[in-house]
């Protein structure tokens, strides 16, 4: 793995680095900057060799298609990363950091050329190019011929082969320029490696979240590699069905129901044992734990009219008691809808079990868990979390492989 160590003095280089900006907003605020605050490292390091170092980055989503004018500038309005420059000038401070409207051609080559060496330009979103999520040739082309080298280091952008993740260093690599693994990537191969590898056993994950649906892959990689998964979020209702029980009105995917019970045959999928239902969920006016065994016959399930929205407790203990034994443990989905005060004790539940097994290497695979872990003060009693979410999900069901990794070789 060539990694940003091994670069030598950039004195006169131009370095086009990939980082991962893509930040949660609220309007025009950044709510959480750990994204932008993970890639100083690398930044920092890139300047004490004197390079000139231009930042790419996504921002949201643009979602070009069959749509006018006037709706692609709202989108790109929403999604500006002009909302992040202040926050990086700060981060950055005592260094020339300069903002370059242009995403291609003449006006973003002159704001690079115009750098000198320890100087910083951030460039607009990427995805304000239509060809940067299609990996479009020529804008690829037109990127790279501004660089003498490429770092990578937006782990969360990875599992894309865009424009910016995999077109520049493909082209930057067959011309013999150096590309390399950023700082913040090479934590992230390290620690998600040891849950790609398996290297210690019992091996425990945690798996909530929505659908079945989007997790199969990682389900199938993870029955390999796993002791146990223990199963949470409204992905769970779809287990129940498929084994017989009663989900009320709890969400389902029908049509994953042969899936889930092949799954559950495998002996190693654990499921909550009680659940945590309401009649609304918007506005619950009742809210009571039913037992949700699917082992026990007697156990009817979720009742008509009710929706599951967390594990009960006598889940929490038993997924505890699991959990406390394991060496090794991946977290990917909160157990529960924690953004509502009503249903967060299962996931705080998760976190407090996790991290009090101090013997295990745990890991966050990115997303909403690890948003749960740092709103409950968890975060960094965790061996390590993860800032992409698809990105460390796709690394573990494609066995390391990542085409923003793969492509630095
Ligand atoms: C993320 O937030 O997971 C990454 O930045 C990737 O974003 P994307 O799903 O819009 O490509």
């Amino acid at each position: 793995m060539h990694t940003v160590d091994e670069l030598k003095d950039l004195s006169g280089k131009k370095v086009m680095v990939r980082v991962d900006f893509n930040v949660p907003l609220n309007g025009k605020e950044i709510r959480d900057d750990n994204r932008v605050v993970s890639a100083l490292p690398t930044i920092k390091e890139l300047l004490k060799k004197h390079a000139r170092v231009v930042l790419f980055s996504h921002l949201g989503k643009i979602k070009w298609g069959k749509v006018d004018d006037a709706e692609i500038a709202k989108q790109k309005a929403k999604n500006d990363m002009n909302f992040v420059y202040p926050r990086l000038k700060e981060l950055l401070a005592g260094v020339n950091v300069y903002f370059c409207e242009a995403t291609r051609g003449s006006e973003l080559k002159a704001a690079i050329d115009k750098l000198n060496d320890g100087e910083v330009l951030l460039v607009q979103n990427t995805r304000y190019e239509k060809g940067e999520s299609k990996n479009d040739k020529e804008l690829s082309a037109d990127w790279a011929s501004n660089f003498d080298c490429f770092v990578m280091d937006a782990f969360g952008s990875a599992h894309r082969a865009h424009a910016s993740t995999y077109g520049v260093p493909e082209i930057l690599k067959a011309e013999g320029k150096e590309v390399a693994l950023g700082y913040l990537m090479e934590k992230e191969v390290k620690n998600l490696g040891a849950c790609v590898k398996a290297d210690a056993h019992p091996y425990v994950a945690i798996l909530g979240g929505f659908k079945v649906s989007d997790k199969i892959k990682v389900i199938d990689s993870l029955l390999n590699k796993c002791d146990k998964i223990l199963i949470g979020g409204a992905m769970a209702y779809t287990f129940f069905k498929a084994l017989g029980k009663d989900i009320g009105t709890s969400p389902c995917e029908l049509d994953q129901l042969d899936y889930a019970k092949r799954c559950y045959e495998s002996g190693k999928i654990v499921l909550p044992v009680d659940s945590v239902v309401a009649n609304d969920f918007d506005n619950p006016t009742e809210i009571k734990v039913v037992d949700t065994d699917v082992e026990n016959p007697a156990v009817k399930g979720i009742p008509e009219g009710f929706e599951g929205l967390d594990v009960g407790e006598k889940t929490s203990e038993k997924y505890a008691k699991i959990i406390a034994e394991a060496k090794l443990i991946f977290w990917n989905g909160p157990v529960g809808v924690f953004e509502k005060e009503e249903f967060q004790a299962g996931t705080i539940a998760v976190c407090k079990a996790i991290t009090a097994n101090k013997d295990a290497f745990s890991v966050i695979g990115g997303g909403d868990s690890a948003a749960a872990a740092k709103q409950f003060g968890y975060a960094d009693k965790f061996s390590h979390v993860s800032t992409g979410g698809g990105a460390s999900l796709e690394m573990i069901e494609n066995d390391g492989h990542l085409p923003g990794i793969d492509v630095i070789g």
